[in-house]
Parts: C-alpha cells; structure tokens; sequence
C-alpha cells in the first residue's frame, strides 16, 4: 500500500505548492530574520524572530535579534564602560562577574570587588581588584563593607542570579553599602518571552542546555532574563524615592537606579511579603506596561546619570 502510494506521489511531482502550509520551522524562520535586519527591516525581523521562537524555543539567535530590534544596536557593554567614563566610580562593586568581560571595565587604579561562586576569569587582575568566589548571599553575610571596599560604594552592576528573590537581596545589600550619589545598574531587566524569561528555565533546561551549548559554540552564557523584571516593578511601586530609567541596549537592557538611601529599610522589612506577592504577578501584566515601568530612556547615559544629580565627568562619554 505504501510503496502504491509513494509511486503515485512520484508520478505527480512536486505537489508541495498544492498543499497547506507546512507548520512554521524555527530555523527557516530565523533564517528569515537575520536576513531582514540585514536590510534594516526591523519589524519584519521581529515578526520572523518572533515565528521562529515560537516554533523552536532552543533559538536564542532570534532573541538576540529581538533584542536588536526593541531595545536598539548598542551592545551593553559598550553602554557600561560609558558608565565607568562618566562616572570615573573610585569603588566598583559587580554581583556576578562569569568571565570577568563587565569586570574588566574597572579602571585598574580604582578598587573593584567581585562576586561569584564560580568565577571564570580573567587570568590575570590588578592589585586593587578582587574577586570572592562565594554567592552574593554568603559574600554580605561575611564580609563587611569598609573592610572589603574601604568605603561606600559609588558604582554597583547586579549580574548575578536571576531569580528576582535574588536580585532583591543583591539590592538589598548593595543599598546597604552605598551614598546617595550611588549608582546601582540591573542587567536582563526586559524579557522577550516566557521561556528565556521563566523561573523554571534555570533549574531545568538551562543547566542541561549549558552544558550543550558550551560544548558546541565553546561560548559560556545562554539567553535567561529570569525574572528580573519582578525587581523593578517592587522597586517602581514600592520606592517611589528611587530614580529609576533603563537604558535601551542589547540583549536585555541596563536598569540604572538612582538616589539610594542606605538607611532605607523599605524592602528589608517587607521583604517575605513582597516576595511572595510578586511572585504571582504575571509577565503579560509586566509587558503591556513594560516600557513605561522601566523607564526607558533613550538619552546618552551620561545625561541620564546627570539629569539625576549624579556627579559625572563631561566630554567622556
Ligand atoms: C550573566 S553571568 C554574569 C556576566 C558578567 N557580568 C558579564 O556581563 O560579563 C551571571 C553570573 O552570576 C553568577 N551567579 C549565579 N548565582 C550567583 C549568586 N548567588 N551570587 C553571585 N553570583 C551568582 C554565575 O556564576 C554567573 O557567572
């Protein structure tokens, strides 16, 4: 019956164009995406990206294309060393620091501390740098501020886990250690789609993915926003005193928050609550107000900063 059937098929030639349309396959729509920002077509890319990650979740290509195509071409690091220009920070503290590429931005004259459990680099550090090889949690548990940074903070990046029980805590602590002319960025505060964006996405897939991907493009990283977006919307609603304005850059945006308050013990003390409140909030309530919540801001970062009252150094950005 089926050889009849094949023979048959043959006989007709191609019928593909007189069939319905085969279901939507990720690579052909990624393929499709990178070939129309290529010429500049960003909301045909974006249509695409997003066709392909709705087929193949695995993407990540076209979440970074996404990221191209809603937040701008400019890669964050660039953004962060425009940061470490304007500000000219003396004390730099980074929750996270993986291969130590955001790290490394730190002027070696300045002291700079880093944090992660499982830091891979760089080889090599000035005298002043430092990295604890411990979790951010166990870091401020044992280490107090003066006797790690000799005084208070004036730059903090917030790269660590991305469970935003854990970024609130990260900024919990950091406020602790900061001024008033602090400057605290978040990174992967704007998520793209519930996989990349999910709670579940670290525990499960991503660590069976890391090892995968790793392997293949030898790259060290994977696309996972988490849940970050929670933070900034605990910190939207409940600090109003803070100052807060995310800088449009790829692949997931830079979150500076402004005008912190060391005595602050808003979120300390309703930290339980909040936790377990955000938690139900769910991303498409986050995305319909996404921009505005996170106070996109599409100036130069050194008008951003100085717009806030943060001192900065013109002409370096
Ligand atoms: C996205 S990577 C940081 C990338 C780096 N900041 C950059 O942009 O080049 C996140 C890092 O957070 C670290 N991390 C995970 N859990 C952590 C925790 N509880 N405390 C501090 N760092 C943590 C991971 O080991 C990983 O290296």
């Amino acid at each position: 019956m089926q050889t009849r059937l094949s023979a048959h098929i043959a006989r007709l030639g191609d019928v593909s164009p007189y069939l319905p349309p085969r279901p939507a396959r990720g690579r052909s729509w990624l393929e499709d995406a990178q070939r129309k920002i290529a010429r500049g077509d960003l909301p045909g890319a974006a249509y695409a990206a997003r066709r392909a990650i709705a087929a193949d979740a695995s993407l990540d290509d076209a979440r970074h294309i996404l990221g191209h195509t809603e937040l701008g071409p400019e890669w964050y690091v660039d953004t962060l060393a425009a940061l470490h220009r304007v500000l000219r920070p003396q004390r730099y503290l980074e929750i996270g620091t993986n291969t130590g590429t955001t790290f490394a931005l730190a002027d070696p004259s300045i002291r700079a501390v880093g944090v992660d459990p499982e830091p891979l680099g760089p080889a090599h550090i000035p005298d002043g740098h430092h990295i604890y090889p411990e979790t951010s949690d166990g870091f401020f548990a044992t280490h107090s501020r003066d006797e790690v940074c000799g005084g208070p903070v004036d730059f903090a990046f917030i790269d660590g886990m991305h469970l935003f029980e854990y970024a609130l805590r990260d900024f919990i602590n950091v406020e602790r250690w900061s001024s008033p002319d602090t400057v605290v960025v978040l990174h992967d505060t704007y998520p793209f789609d519930h996989v990349s964006a999910n709670r579940r996405t670290h525990h499960a897939a991503v660590n069976r993915y890391h090892e995968t991907f790793r392997r293949v493009t030898n790259q060290n990283s994977v696309f996972w926003t988490g849940d970050v977006w929670r933070l900034v919307m605990i910190l939207r609603v409940h600090r109003p005193d803070l100052v807060i304005r995310t800088i449009p850059v790829r692949p997931t945006g830079l979150t500076v928050v402004m005008h912190l308050d060391p005595q602050s013990r808003v979120l300390s003390d309703g930290y339980r609550s909040l936790v377990a409140a955000y938690r139900r909030v769910r991303l498409q309530t986050f995305d319909i107000n996404k921009r505005d919540i996170l106070g996109i801001d599409q100036r130069p970062v050194e008008q951003v900063v100085s717009s806030a009252g943060i001192s900065t150094h013109p002409g370096h950005d």
